[in-house]
């Protein structure tokens, strides 16, 4: 998509990548810490209707910077220019999902990708990293 193609404009690096057609116990392990909450069978039923892409991006503080580029949660308080403040009006309709730790996310890469990722160097690395 345009928003995958500005995460590579901005530095970051594509190291996996998947559609996957997630069932209902999958996603109650990936969003297990928002169990008991009153939309969890709505967002576990909404996110196991479709297929959806998994991707894992690396690059300096990636966890921190893709939530930015990802806006709030709720796409109202999202700034245009976000993920979800240019393509989401609903929180329950938020379009993407990120990571909120790098403790998560290595929590996360092992439930979506239990074959691990792809590591390669790119050329132009020391145009991008100190
Ligand atoms: P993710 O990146 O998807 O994890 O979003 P987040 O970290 O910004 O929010 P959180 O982890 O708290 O919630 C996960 C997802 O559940 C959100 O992205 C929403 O799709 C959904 N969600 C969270 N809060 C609400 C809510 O109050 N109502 C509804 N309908 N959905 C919610
Ligand atoms: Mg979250």
């Amino acid at each position: 998509t345009e928003r995958t193609y500005i995460m590579v404009k901005r530095g970051f690096k594509l190291i996996a990548l998947k559609l996957v057609h997630a069932t209902p116990e999958h996603l109650e392990k990936h969003y297990a810490d928002l169990a008991g909450r009153p939309f969890f069978p709505g967002l576990i039923k909404y996110m196991a209707s479709g297929p959806v892409v998994g991707m894992v991006w690396q690059g300096l503080d990636a966890v921190k910077t893709g939530r930015a580029m990802l806006g709030a949660t709720n796409p109202l308080a999202s700034n245009p220019g976000t993920i979800r403040g240019d393509f989401a009006l609903a929180t329950g309709r938020n379009i993407c999902h990120g990571s909120d730790s790098v403790e998560n996310a290595e929590k996360e890469i092992q439930l979506w990708f239990p074959e691990g990722v792809v590591q390669y160097t790119n050329d132009n690395e020391k145009w991008i990293f100190e």
